[in-house]
């Protein structure tokens, strides 16, 4: 029979990356992007925004390995059918995307020679701006995209809960069940 649940691990592990991946779009968006290149604190933004993300690669690559080592609860639908034909692609794109986030903010790293950069605590060392380099019209792109697609899946989760009250969050709980 299939669990009721997801394992305790990739539900600790969910809540773990959801929140490191909502920090990493917000100090992108609201903090790093209005920083200029010349300023000395972009440095420490910078460096905040890479170690959250490599977390999230750490992390992400936990759930992948530990994925197919669990038994998951069956699917559960909403009645809206393409919703329900989209969800299991959407949790893959998830996957994929935070990939091309990390791949492509490694990629504007190396290229702009920011690791230099940050050992010497020289701003001067940045390129004027970012922008110049694909990867990083790329990385924005996608962090575009996974802010949309965090936005449905949270609709989707809310309108389970709210409207369907089928304890859909529940397989996702941290806390424990009564
Ligand atoms: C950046 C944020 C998030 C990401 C990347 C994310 C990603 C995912 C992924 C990949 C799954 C599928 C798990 C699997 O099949 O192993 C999932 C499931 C789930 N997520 Fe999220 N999630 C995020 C935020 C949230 C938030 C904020 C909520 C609730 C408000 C939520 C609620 C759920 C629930 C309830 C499930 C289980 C769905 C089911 O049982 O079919 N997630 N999430
Ligand atoms: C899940 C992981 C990540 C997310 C969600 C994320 C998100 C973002 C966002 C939203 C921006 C601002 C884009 C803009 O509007 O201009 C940004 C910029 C940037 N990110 Fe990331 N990022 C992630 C991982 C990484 C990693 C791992 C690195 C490097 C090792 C990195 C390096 C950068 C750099 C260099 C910028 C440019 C800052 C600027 O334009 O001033 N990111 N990121």
């Amino acid at each position: 029979m299939s669990p009721s649940r997801y394992h305790p691990s990739l539900r600790v592990l969910h809540w773990l990356i959801a929140a490191l991946i909502i920090a990493a779009l917000f100090m992108g968006t609201f903090v790093m992007a209005r920083i200029q290149n010349s300023d000395p604190s972009k440095l420490f933004a910078l460096l905040k925004h890479m170690t959250v993300g490599m977390l999230v690669l750490a992390l992400t690559l936990m759930r992948l390995f530990i994925r197919p080592k669990t038994r998951r609860p069956t699917p559960m639908f909403s009645g809206i059918t393409l919703a329900d034909r989209l969800v299991p692609y959407v949790h893959r794109i998830f996957d994929v995307l935070v990939l091309v986030m990390i791949g492509s903010g490694i990629g504007i790293a190396v290229l702009s020679g920011l690791p230099g950069a940050i050992l010497d605590g020289n701003v001067s060392q940045l390129p004027a701006s970012f922008s110049n380099l694909p990867l990083h019209t790329l990385h924005v792109f996608a962090a575009r995209v996974l802010a949309g697609i965090v936005a449905l899946h949270v609709c989707g989760a809310f309108y389970h809960h709210f409207f369907l009250k089928d304890g859909l969050l529940s397989r996702m709980s941290l806390v424990a069940r009564q």
